[in-house]
């Protein structure tokens, strides 16, 4: 494990080429700059989960568990569907924690942040996420919750934040959960 540089799997909860959690994940990175290795997990190909494919996982099943195994920390950046997790996201946490037993998100520290133009701003999928990494062996940080209000332009095209205060509360995010991920890695 580099804990110098610890590596993180970043989960995107969403597949839309103009994805504001994507843009937000950029710049979470961005903030984080030289402290953590962001690896970015690909979601797009992966069949719907069903047991029958346990005994033979299909290769993209095994590139997933292997980006989430090889990481010091995971890191959800998503948005809110129907008042939950986004089908794209569970569907790539129902694959990396089976086969039974070889559950790829074990002790791993991670935490949610997620970004939406409504005013609840993702809340009730964090929190159906937060339900769903006590059962996958996530250890997550609690504080500060993050859901951020999206709008045009609050991320620019290099990743940067506009706006201050929002700049400076996603870099004390990312302050925190990089302290929580060191802190677990001891
Ligand atoms: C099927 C669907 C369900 C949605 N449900 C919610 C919701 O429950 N709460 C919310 O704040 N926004 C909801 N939205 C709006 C999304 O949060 C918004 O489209 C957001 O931009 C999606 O994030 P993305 O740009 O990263 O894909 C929903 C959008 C879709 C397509």
């Amino acid at each position: 494990m580099s804990k110098q540089r610890p590596v993180i799997a970043v989960l995107v909860g969403s597949l839309s080429k103009d994805s504001i959690n994507r843009k937000l994940a950029r710049a979470l990175e961005k903030l984080a700059g030289q402290r953590a290795e962001f690896r970015f997990v690909r979601m797009d190909d992966l069949p719907v989960y069903n047991r029958d494919m346990d005994s033979s996982y299909p290769p993209a099943y095994n590139r997933l568990k292997e980006d989430i195994h090889s990481a010091d920390a995971v890191l959800f950046v998503t948005p809110e569907n129907n008042r939950s997790v986004p089908s794209v996201l569970k569907n790539a946490i129902d694959i990396a924690s089976r086969p039974w037993g070889t559950n790829s998100f074990a002790g791993k520290p991670g935490a949610v942040i997620g970004a939406s133009t409504g005013a609840i701003s993702t809340a009730l999928a964090q929190q159906h996420l937060r339900n769903i990494c006590v059962f996958v062996d996530v250890y997550m940080l609690a504080q500060p919750e993050a859901f951020v209000r999206y709008h045009d332009g609050l991320i620019a095209e290099d990743a940067s934040v506009t706006d201050d205060s929002v700049r400076e509360f996603l870099s004390k995010f990312v302050d925190s959960y990089l302290a929580w991920v060191a802190r677990l890695s001891n």
